[in-house]
């Protein structure tokens, strides 16, 4: 049985799809707690009708990135956190942070990276004309939005688009694929090669979900 944590920022559904999932599929984990770095985050209180404990690690009532890191990394590890997920989570995290949670740390970034790496992915997408869009669920390195890909999502860019309804359809294929890559580190079978992430019994294919139907 292992012990998962998730971070989060906002509204949280994608913890919610990692709670469900974790539930439904009966994975061997645990999940020991949502940490919000803001209080008003709404995910709080969608986590604590799941059922599942709440905690905040302000970032404002740290002086700094380090401060921060610091004690969010003290909670992860009183929590005997196996797996860290970022669902949603807007901080950017220190290198000390990411080296200490090597391999256990992973991030949902909702773009095709390394196309877009940042903020702002849907519009940036839409003015860039792109046709295919979609979200990355990889192991965080301590370049931002870096590091080996477990599963990426497409979706179409249709006519008519907007970053609310682009944001819409990339955000119902990370409910399917986080919660998919999650259960491959769960059960041991992601290596990383060379800088490239393998999932044992698992096809590139596999590792892709086309969410085309118009
Ligand atoms: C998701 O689209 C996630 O990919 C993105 O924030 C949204 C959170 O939604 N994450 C990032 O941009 C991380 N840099 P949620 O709170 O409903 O899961």
């Amino acid at each position: 049985m292992k012990t998962v944590a998730i971070l989060i920022s906002g509204q949280g559904s994608n913890m919610a799809s990692l709670v469900h999932a974790c539930r439904e599929e009966r994975w061997p984990a645990r999940i020991a707690a949502v940490i919000a770095n803001r209080p008003q985050a709404p995910g709080l209180a969608l986590a604590r009708g799941l059922d599942v404990p709440v905690e905040v690690v302000s970032h404002a009532e740290h002086p700094g990135r380090e401060a921060f890191d610091a004690a969010l990394a003290a909670r992860l590890e009183a929590l005997g956190a196996d797996l860290v997920l970022l669902a949603g989570f807007m901080r950017i995290l220190t290198e000390g942070f990411v080296r200490r949670f090597a391999g256990r740390l992973v991030n949902i970034h909702p773009s095709l990276l390394p196309a877009f790496p940042g903020l702002d992915t849907h519009a940036r997408a839409l003015d860039a004309g792109v046709r295919l869009h979609g979200a990355t669920v990889h192991l965080v390195t301590p370049t931002l939005d870096h590091g080996p890909i477990l599963a990426q999502a497409a979706v179409p860019v249709l006519d008519g688009d907007d970053a609310a309804t682009l944001a819409a359809r990339v955000l119902a294929v990370e409910h399917r694929i986080f919660p998919m890559a999650v259960r491959w580190l769960l059960e041991d079978r992601v290596r990383v090669v060379a800088g490239r992430a393998e999932v044992d019994g698992v096809s590139a294919d596999e590792r892709l979900l086309w969410a085309g139907a118009r």
